[in-house]
């Protein structure tokens, strides 16, 4: 019997983060990642191209047998999720599911907080689709937050400049303007996938009290919470604790970074 996956998608290596901890949380599954690194960064492109590129990369996984897909992407999560499901899916496929990131986390990201301030770090498009304050001022209505656009940091993640000068320099500079404009933060949110590989420079550039949330974990129980809910999908989904791999990019650069991001070098495979 062919795999019916679940579907994680990013625009690169950013949703192997994410990835990472649904397969801690979720190991029975089978699991399909496609990254577009060919066409990553999708941070700074405009609605339509976002929109366009992630449901085409949504019906690649759908081609592969997935049924159920995760945009484990801020930026697509936020410009593309709402057409992908209104408009998309009820033509191209009906009985499939796409879900995004950016929902659960403003479900939760309020119970972080003690001074009621939330500083939240995305991609320009996540920032300018201004996603962050309206979801989370659905669940937190009294929570202030704060946005920063970081759009130099998704290319040094792309081209592993996780560390050194250069990378301390954009780490520190988009951390001192949020910073400076809105003191009394007590928490980070990372709300673009790739972020957390850059969490140790962000850390040594951040006050001590202020702490710092990866999505990881949270879409994670997430996903856990939605397939109890949803034993329908949840039966048609294959649980052999497969895992594979799938860019648009080179496949030799994929496997090199792949490895870094997730942590099980010898598992990874592109195709
Ligand atoms: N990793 C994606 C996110 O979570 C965006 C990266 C990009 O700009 O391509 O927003």
């Amino acid at each position: 019997m062919n795999p019916t996956p679940i579907g994680i998608f990013d625009s690169g290596y950013g949703g192997l983060t994410v990835l990472r901890e649904i397969v801690q949380l979720l190991p029975q599954y089978d699991y399909r990642y496609l990254g577009d690194n060919a066409r990553s960064p999708y941070g700074p492109r405009d609605f339509e191209t976002i929109y366009h590129y992630t449901l085409e990369c949504v019906q690649y996984l759908f081609a592969q047998g997935c049924p159920l897909v995760i945009l484990a992407c801020n930026t697509a999560s936020a410009k593309a999720l709402r057409n992908i499901q209104q408009l998309a899916l009820p033509k191209i496929a009906p009985d499939r599911r796409v879900l995004g990131v950016i929902r659960p986390t403003a479900e939760v990201i309020g119970n972080f907080s003690k001074t009621k301030k939330i500083g939240v770090l995305g991609t320009v498009g996540t920032v300018r689709s201004e996603s962050y304050l309206i979801e989370i001022g659905k669940f937190f209505p009294a929570i202030e937050v704060s946005q920063q656009a970081c759009p130099m940091w998704v290319p040094l993640v792309e081209n592993g400049e996780l560390a050194g000068p250069g990378t301390e320099f954009f780490v520190k500079k988009y951390l001192d303007e949020l910073l400076t404009a809105s003191p009394g933060i007590d928490t980070l949110l990372l709300a673009c996938t790739h972020y957390p590989l850059l969490e140790p420079v962000i850390r040594q550039f951040l006050p001590k009290e202020i702490n710092i949330v990866s999505q990881g974990g949270i879409v994670a129980h997430s996903l856990a919470d939605y397939l109890q809910r949803h034993p329908d999908m949840e039966m048609r989904l294959s649980k052999q604790g497969l895992r594979d791999f799938h860019t648009t990019g080179a496949t030799e650069d994929f496997d090199g970074h792949a490895s870094a991001f997730f942590g099980e070098g010898g598992k990874v495979r592109t195709g």
